[in-house]
Parts: C-alpha cells; structure tokens; sequence
C-alpha cells in the first residue's frame, strides 16, 4: 500500500475506527459537531494504553521527573505573559463566494510551495493576483488575509475579564516551577510532566483526529543550568521521543526530523525541531522539540512578581534556569498507532484487516471463547478461563457468530492472543487453543499454564 497521499487508507482506518468502536464523529445524533471526535471503549482503551506508556517512560522511570495535573482554566495574566494573548494568531481568510473559511498560509503554501507564515499582507496579494482557487467551490474570490486568535474564551463568575481554555498544557506547567522547587527535593536538570486536554480554535480542523480544537497533549519542560551543554540534552530528548515513536509501532523509515530555520525560530529560542510522521496524507509533525532559553520563567516571574529561580548550592548563588521542551500530541500519536498498525492480508479467499498494534497498547490483549455458544459446559468453563485472567490483562469474552467471525473481530481491534475451550479441554487434556493475531498459529496449552504463557508473551 503507497503511504502518499493515501485517502483510500484514511478513509479505510475512520470506518475501521467508528466500525469496531475506536473513535466516534462526536454529538453524531445531532448531526455531528464541526469535525470533532470521541473515544470508544476500544479507542480509550488505546488511549490510556499510550498515556501509560508516556508516563512511565518520561516520568516513573526517569529521577529527576515530577508529573503534575494542572487545570484547563488558569489566570488570564499567564497568558499575558506567555504571548498567547497578543500573539497566538493564525491567518485566515474567508471565501466570498461560497462563504467557507481557510488558513490564508496553507492556501498559498499549497499553491506556490512559498511559506509566508506572519506575513499578511503578502498572503492577500499572492491569494489575488495568482488567482488561488477556493478548495470548497472552485472560484477565486478572497476577503484579505486577517489574524484570528486561537484561544478559546470563556468566561468565569466572578472574574470581570476573559477567561481562557487553556491553549497548551505548558502553561499550566511553567505556573507550578516554584511550588516543585519548594516541595520536592529539586535538583537540576529536573523536569515537569503532565499529561492534558488543550484548546485550540482552529481555523480549519480535519485530517481526522490530526487537528482538533479539543485534544491532549504530553508535555515536558525540562529545566537546565544555562551553562549546561544543551546540545547534548537536546539531541538526547530527540532519541528519547524517536523510541517513544518506535514504542508506538513507527518505523524509522516512516518518521523524519524537521528542523525549523534559524530565521523562523523565536528570538528566545536556539533550536526547534518537529519530528514528523509519514501520516496517509504525507509527513506532518508528530512531536515537537524545542529549546525554549528563559523566556518563560522571566516572563511569568515578570507578570507574576514572584522570582522564578532556582538556587544552587555548590555554586552558591541563584539563577533562572533555561528550559527544553519535548512536546507530544496524544490524538496524534493515536492516528500514527493506528495508521501503522493497519495492515490488509490477503488469504486464499479473503483479505484479513489486522491491527498489528504493539501487545502492551493493544486495547484487549486476550480474547476467550467457548468452541460453541450452546454448549453448557463450554460456556461455563470459558467463563472460569476468562475470569481467571481479567484482573492481570484487559480480556475480552465472546460467544457470538462462529470462531471464524469471533477471530475476524479480534483482528481488527488488534487482539494479540485469542483462547478457545473446546471439548477436549473438557475431556482430554485440560488445555486450551491459543492463536496468535499476527501468525495465525496455533498451539495448545494447559490451562493452569496460562499465566505463565501471557507473563512472558505479554510483558
Ligand atoms: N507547548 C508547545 C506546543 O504546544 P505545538 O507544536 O503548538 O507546541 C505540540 O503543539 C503538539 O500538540 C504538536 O506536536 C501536536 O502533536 C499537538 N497538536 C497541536 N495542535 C493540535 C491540534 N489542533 N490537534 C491535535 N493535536 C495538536
């Protein structure tokens, strides 16, 4: 299957995820709502799965890792100081025709190859005199390019100005510095962690669960001493996310490192790099890694009035650390998951859809049947099986259809190991089938070996 541009392959995972209870179009009875999306319990099975991988990853096996859990709706001063509120634009411009709107950026990037990103008044004349198409309707009838803030506003009792739904989690992260260095015994370099919903008012969603409005990400800011070697540190995290990639079932081959330009880059910032992932719509960024120097200790320190610093003994004095920061889109490390996982096989006469998801983020890891559903016995001793193994591994019972039908379900939710007891189990030798989702082998096993089967399988 060709990875470029492959809406054939998109269009098969979307079905494949609202088929099988992955991801549903969200508020669907009302007709939908605006390209948004929610978890089924298989996808939030995925979800946790990926969640507990990070986590474990990036904080409960590394020292120096506090995880927190911030709130979506924090001091409308923080975003002040962030820039968020004066500047966390993106160009758009609506079509007079057919009334739809667009990333004024996109549209001429698309166009020309040409990435005018800030550039306004560039964007319109382009958009104007090379005549760009509207996508919609086909005409070339544009409004100027204008910026429209992303931040979501709400509005809070009791507070007499606008109130915002939290724009990235990192916010929430760099509020809580001074409350880690006075809690916990803090040395540098040290991170903080946390995992979270973010809102962005995006101009134009799509691409699935690609670009939300509403969605999560997995963010570190990793505070170093000003003087470290920060090159080291900062290839360092790339590895780290690129293994994390890996973790998720990506191939090297199927990822890439995107350096922003020097001249793009913030004034604070020394270096950015996106790590991509070739998506059915071609590389787009996955992951983010950017070194941030102090611009936002000193800001929050300066909007705050509370010193933002970190004392260090040997050297005996105080400073503001420097920060590093790996950040993790959480729905689109789910569509890389499951864009790698999908795989078609074609059999003698059919073609099998399997879900190839690595064992520890597979959302059931055993399925257990009974050979037929009508067989008292049967059902009663796959019942014991199941309930056996359910409070080690995430299992799934099923007596529905034939064990064909049952191994074809399983397939497509990524199920590593299905179990069926049969008659021989009752009557031979106590010992179950096992087949594996990828091989398709089978092999029979005890069933007081079970546990010992799925700890080493399953680790
Ligand atoms: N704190 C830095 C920050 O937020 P970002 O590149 O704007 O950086 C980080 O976002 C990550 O969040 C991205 O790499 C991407 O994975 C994810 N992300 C950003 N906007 C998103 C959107 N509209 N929908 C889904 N994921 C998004």
């Amino acid at each position: 299957m060709t990875k470029k541009n492959d809406q054939e392959k998109m269009q098969k995972i979307v079905s494949l995820c609202k088929r099988r209870g992955f991801i549903f179009p969200s508020s669907e009875i009302y007709g939908g709502f605006n390209s948004a999306y929610g978890y089924g319990p298989y996808g939030t099975e995925l979800k946790n799965n990926i969640k507990k991988l990070w986590w474990q990853k990036f904080v409960q096996e590394r020292a120096n890792m506090f995880g927190i859990d911030g709130p979506i709706l924090l001091h409308p001063k923080l975003w002040q100081a962030s820039g968020h509120t004066e500047s966390f634009n993106d160009a758009m411009v609506d079509c007079r025709e057919c009334k739809k709107r667009f990333r004024a950026d996109h549209l001429v990037e698309d166009a020309t190859g040409q990435d005018l990103e800030g550039q306004l008044e560039e964007m319109s004349r382009i958009l104007k005199e090379e005549k760009i198409k509207c996508p919609e309707c086909g005409k070339s009838n544009w409004t100027d390019a204008r910026n429209l803030n992303m931040m979501f506003k709400t509005a809070m009792n009791g507070v007499n100005e606008d109130v915002y739904l939290r724009p990235e989690t990192a916010g929430a992260i760099f509020i809580e510095f001074k409350n880690i260095i006075d809690s916990m015994r803090v040395k540098l370099p040290f991170g903080i962690a946390q995992i979270g919903k973010a809102f962005r008012n995006e101009i134009v969603t799509g691409n699935f669960i690609f670009r939300l409005r509403e969605f999560e990400q997995m963010e570190i800011e990793y505070f170093i001493h000003p003087e470290a070697k920060w090159e080291e540190i900062f290839d360092g995290w790339l590895e780290s996310q690129e293994e994390f990639a890996r973790e998720l079932g990506i191939l090297n081959e199927n990822m890439r490192r995107y350096e922003h330009a020097q001249e793009k880059l913030s004034h604070y910032s020394r270096k950015t790099v996106d790590i991509e992932y070739d998506f059915p719509f071609g590389f787009s960024e996955l992951f983010g890694l950017a070194h941030r120097g102090d611009f936002d200790l000193r800001q929050h320190s300066k909007y705050s009035q509370e010193k933002l610093e970190y004392f260090d003994q040997k050297e005996n004095k105080k400073f503001t650390p420097h920060v590093i920061e790996p950040t993790f889109g959480l729905d689109r490390s789910i569509l890389a998951c499951l864009d790698a996982a999908y795989t078609e096989e074609q059999l003698e006469d059919d073609v099998r859809i399997v879900m190839k998801f690595p064992a520890r983020l597979a959302p059931i890891k055993i399925a257990i049947f009974p050979l037929l559903k009508n067989k008292e016995n049967l059902v009663k001793k796959a019942q014991e099986v199941y309930d056996n193994l359910k409070s080690k591994y995430v299992c799934e019972f099923d007596d529905h259809g034939n064990i064909g039908k049952r191994y074809r379900r399983q397939d497509e939710i990524g199920t590593p190991y299905c179990v069926t007891v049969d008659f021989d189990t009752l009557e031979k030798d106590n010992a179950v089938t096992i087949r594996d989702r990828d091989t398709m082998q089978q092999e029979r096993i005890k069933i007081e070996e079970l546990d010992n089967f799925f700890e080493r399988k399953l680790k």
